[in-house]
C-alpha cells in the first residue's frame, strides 16, 4: 500500500501549527489576525462616556481564524484563537464584541487555555448565564445561542474556538439589543 502524506491534488492546507502554550497560531498562509480596539468596540460597554475617555487604540482583544475551506462551506469547521487583555471600562470588564451565528443553530466549542474568565450566553428569549472560564475548561455552545468572553482576571485569557465554516456571524442583533 502506498501512503501519501497529502493527495496531489488536494484544494485544501489541512496541517497548520499552533503554539499549545500561548494558544496561538503560527503566522501562516489561511490563519486571518483582527485586532479590536477600543475605538472600536462602540455601544458594547454599558458606560460609552467611560469608554470614549479612554485611549481609543488600546487593544482589548485579537483574534485569529485558520479557514482551511472558504467562508460559507456547508460541513467543515474553523479554528480560532482569541486572547482578551485584562482590563476595564467603568466596571465592566474587557470583552469581545459578541455574537449570535447567522445560522441560528450552528453550535460551537471554546476552550480556555490560560487566564481566568466568565462565557456568556444568550438564547433567542434573551435569557442571559454564564459559565466559568479556566485553564483547561471546554465549553459547548448550544444551537440558538448567543456568545461572548470577558477576561475577568489579571493576565491575558486565551482560549481557543471550533466552529462551522457555513455558520456566519450576526454582529447587529448584540450591537442593537445589547446582550
Ligand atoms: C467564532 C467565535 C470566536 C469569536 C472571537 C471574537 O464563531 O465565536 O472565534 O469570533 O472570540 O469574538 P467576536 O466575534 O464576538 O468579536
Ligand atoms: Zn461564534
Amino acid at each position: 500500500m502506498k501512503i501519501l502524506e497529502q493527495p496531489a491534488n488536494d484544494e485544501f492546507e489541512r496541517i497548520v501549527r499552533m503554539d499549545w502554550q500561548k494558544g496561538l497560531l503560527l503566522p501562516q498562509a489561511n490563519v486571518h489576525e483582527t485586532v479590536k480596539t477600543l475605538g472600536q468596540l462602540e455601544k458594547i460597554f454599558l458606560n460609552e462616556d467611560a469608554r470614549r475617555a479612554m485611549e481609543p487604540d488600546t487593544v482589548v482583544y485579537r483574534v485569529q481564524a485558520w479557514c482551511p475551506v472558504p467562508d460559507g462551506t456547508e460541513g467543515a469547521q474553523f479554528w480560532g484563537t482569541t486572547v482578551v487583555e485584562p482590563g476595564q471600562v467603568d466596571s465592566e470588564y474587557f470583552m469581545t464584541h459578541g455574537h449570535f451565528h447567522q445560522k441560528r443553530n450552528r453550535t460551537e466549542y471554546y476552550g480556555t487555555i490560560e487566564g481566568e474568565g466568565a462565557l456568556i450566553l444568550m438564547d433567542a428569549t434573551r435569557s442571559t448565564w454564564k459559565e466559568p472560564m479556566f485553564p483547561g475548561s471546554l465549553h459547548f455552545i448550544p444551537p440558538n445561542v448567543a456568545h461572548r468572553v470577558a477576561n475577568i482576571g489579571k493576565v491575558p485569557l486565551r482560549l481557543v474556538a471550533c466552529w462551522p465554516s457555513d455558520a456566519g456571524h450576526d454582529y447587529d442583533a448584540i450591537r442593537k439589543l445589547g446582550f
